[in-house]
């Protein structure tokens, strides 16, 4: 089969060398890719929401099977686009990518189907929400732009004046455009997260082992939010207890859930989980695999990833058993300087080999271009160092005894990534 993944990150690098292992894979081209992933795969310069462009390309190619990894391209219709013009597609319809593209269908989603979440309530006026915040006057509270930000609209307010910066950038400034059009102000809510990606095709519902994420810039949990800064895998606070709690009261029913509504999922979901004293409740749906926790979960894999993607197409996914490796994963993310801020690119990364590689470790690439024959910076997230062990710490050594061999001007990375979770595991 001759795949064609589209994105261009460190999400996509492991989805890349994923499908490498398989041997029924022929062809592999990214677009757009990145300077990495173009070790890995022929890299095309196609935008992920340029419809026509993707079309044409996977015929004029003879695609079998375009993988659409990023949620602006799912939110778009491309999988309904692809596959209403003959061309086969994973990931999830427009009408089921909604999941993630409005917060407050999912939000009225869970109410109705009584899948456990923070309590809330939307507004598409400020002076509204505002009034209501005040009312209810309990702080942090949560304030979260409808529409899909690149992972940044959710903006947490410690207190009223917060509240209301938060409201003027969402509803008035308009930060993320029409996404502040409506916001779901949300109760806040405690308790370790746990992120669980899962296969589904709209009946059977697979979670993958699970991950956590470190959304925070700095060590110790501090400064903005980022699109993640390092994951491992998997996450100790999710026990099998937890793990089954999680299947009977939020993944099942949310498949059951999205059915029932006429718009059946069939892809990877992505559940945000928190585990509050009340029991875990969700925090966000995702329509398509996290990025970073990719970079950690698809290394423990071990069925080929082929046979899940044809599966959850042909709705067969009840009559597949996958396989993950009984092993623990950590990635460290190198960012540039200024991130999550602006930030400077064409920095040249020094320590990577011809290969993109590095000894001890898999480097996804998540921004890097390849200029001159050297790989340079080319976003605020540059790469994602993963490595597996035996146990976490032997995980988390590895990854960052390799990451320490890379350099480039203005490198930063968490010094902490997996720190809380040692502590949970090692008590
Ligand atoms: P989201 O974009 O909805 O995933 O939110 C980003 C991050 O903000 C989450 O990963 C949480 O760490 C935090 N967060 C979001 N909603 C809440 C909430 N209701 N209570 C506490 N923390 C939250
Ligand atoms: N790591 C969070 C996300 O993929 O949305």
């Amino acid at each position: 089969m001759d795949i064609l993944v589209l994105g261009s990150g460190g999400r996509e690098h492991a989805i890349v060398r994923k499908l490498k292992e398989s041997p029924k894979v022929g062809r592999l081209y990214c677009a757009p890719g990145n300077g990495g992933i173009g070790k890995d795969a022929v890299c095309v310069p196609i935008a992920v929401t340029d419809q026509e462009g993707v079309l044409r390309f996977a015929k004029e190619n003879r695609v079998d099977l375009v993988f659409i990894a990023p949620e602006d391209p799912l939110a778009q219709g491309m999988a309904d686009f692809l596959e209403s013009n003959g061309v086969a597609a994973f990931g999830p319809s427009r009408d089921a990518a909604i999941i993630e593209s409005s917060k407050v269908f999912s939000k009225n989603l869970m109410k109705k189907y009584g899948i456990p979440t923070a309590d809330y309530e939307v507004f598409d006026d400020p002076e509204q929400a505002m009034a209501y915040i005040r009312s209810r006057g309990e702080y942090p509270v949560a304030v979260k732009a409808d529409g899909l930000a690149v992972g940044k609209g959710a903006i947490l307010a410690n207190n009223e004046a917060e509240a209301a910066e938060a409201l003027r950038v969402l509803m008035e400034e308009k930060i993320f455009g029409a996404s502040g059009d409506r916001v779901v102000v949300e109760e806040f809510l405690t308790g370790p997260e746990v992120t669980v990606l899962s296969f589904t095709d709209g009946e059977a519902v697979c979670p993958m082992v699970s991950s956590m994420d470190h959304k925070r810039v700095g060590d110790g949990d501090t400064g903005p939010n980022t699109g993640g800064m390092g994951t491992v895998s998997p996450n100790p606070f999710y026990t099998e207890a937890v793990a089954a709690e999680c299947m009977e009261k939020i993944f099942l029913p949310t498949v059951r859930a999205m059915k029932a509504e006429g718009r059946p999922f069939k892809g990877c979901l992505y559940f945000g989980l928190m585990l509050t004293p009340q029991g875990p409740k969700v925090i966000e749906y995702n329509c398509r695999f996290g990025d970073p926790e990719t970079q950690v979960v698809l290394p423990r894999l071990d069925t080929d990833l082929v046979d899940i993607l044809l599966a959850v197409r042909a709705g067969t996914l009840d009559q597949l058993t996958i396989h993950w490796k009984d092993e623990h994963a950590a990635c460290v993310i190198l960012a540039s300087a200024g991130y999550p801020g602006s930030y400077p690119k064409g920095k040249v990364i020094c320590g990577l080999g011809a290969d993109g590689q590095v000894a001890g470790a898999t480097v996804y690439h998540a921004g890097t271009a390849e200029k001159d024959g050297n790989f340079v910076t080319n976003g605020g997230r540059v790469l994602g160092v993963t490595a597996l062990g035996g146990t976490l710490r032997e995980a988390l050594d590895r990854a960052y005894a390799a990451a320490e061999t890379i350099t480039f001007e203005g490198v930063q990375y968490r010094r902490d990534i997996g720190k809380r979770a040692l502590e949970s595991a090692e008590g």
